[in-house]
């Protein structure tokens, strides 16, 4: 497995790659490699020929007052992940090769990145817009997969895709869980034994939403109150958002009746933790 610091690295073996006609998969991470990123690598090594990883942690997607510096990190430990699943280059960049001295271009998108964590995040859509187009850029992929674990990042990646007319396809890959529900995340290592058992009240609070949507309950409203109210119900949980939102725009519905994206978010103690339930795909 070749580990490439550098983007003329990158560039020079997908040259090669391509030149031969193979196909080449690019998962992009912020490492601390979990079973989700793990799904994701298998499923590109499935479908193409060659499978690059980004290991990258982007300091343009994280807020002033966010968790940049304590952010999890541990590239032996990823490095091995990627060699045991197949990956062929761990892309691994520092923060100078990525944006280098007087970095002034963003990707900036609307609508789409004002909703959910975008309102609650400012700028980091824009942080992650622009960094995807830098590693569509230097990769050149044919594919690129991303968990639905980040439903919204999903939807803007494919908006911005279809924008900026990326010749690119998107693959997103379902959530992988804990045994009790929680969907994994690098920052799930934040918590503590009790913060840990407190936050399964996401998932209950999704299935709950499930639920109803099941058994037929169409309003948005209905099904908000419910969320919330089981979200409220354990005292170490503060409440962020719960939504519900047409999965392609992320525009608040009030009436459930195509593809549908339940999401919520939630801090417990410092730690933001987000999850969702897709509807009708
Ligand atoms: O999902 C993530 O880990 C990041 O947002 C991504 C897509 C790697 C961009 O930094």
């Amino acid at each position: 497995m070749i580990i490439a610091k550098t983007i003329k690295e990158v560039r020079e073996n997908v040259k090669a790659w391509r030149a031969e006609g193979l196909k080449v998969g690019l998962v992009p991470t912020m490492g601390y490699l979990h079973e989700g990123h793990q799904s994701l690598i298998r499923r590109a090594v499935k479908e193409n020929d060659r499978v690059v990883v980004s290991i990258f942690v982007n300091p343009l997607q994280f807020g002033e007052n966010e968790d940049l510096d304590t952010y999890p990190r541990d590239f032996a430990r990823d490095s091995k992940i990627c060699a045991s699943e197949g990956v062929s280059m761990v892309f691994h960049p520092s923060g100078h090769e990525m944006y280098n001295k007087g970095f002034c271009t963003f990707v900036d998108m609307t609508g789409l990145t004002e909703t959910l964590c975008g309102k609650s995040r400012p700028g980091h859509f824009r942080g992650v817009c622009t960094v995807v187009s830098k590693l569509f850029n230097i990769v050149n992929p044919d594919r690129a997969y991303f968990g639905w674990k980040d439903a919204q990042q999903v939807a803007v990646i494919k908006r911005m895709v279809m924008d900026l007319n990326i010749d690119i396809e998107i693959v997103a890959c379902e959530t992988v869980r804990e045994s009790d529900g929680l969907a994994r995340s690098s920052r799930n290592v934040y918590l503590s034994s009790n913060e840990r058992k407190a936050s399964t009240i996401l998932q209950e609070a999704l299935k709950v939403a499930e639920k109803k949507i099941a058994s037929g309950v169409r309003s948005s409203h209905e099904i908000k109150e419910a969320m919330v109210e089981t979200i409220s119900s354990v005292k170490e949980v503060k409440l962020d958002y719960a939504e519900i939102v047409d999965l392609k725009t992320l525009q608040p519905v009030s009436t459930i009746d195509g593809p549908t994206l339940v999401a919520a978010a939630i801090f417990i103690g410092g730690t933001r933790l987000i999850d969702n339930y897709i509807y009708g795909i």
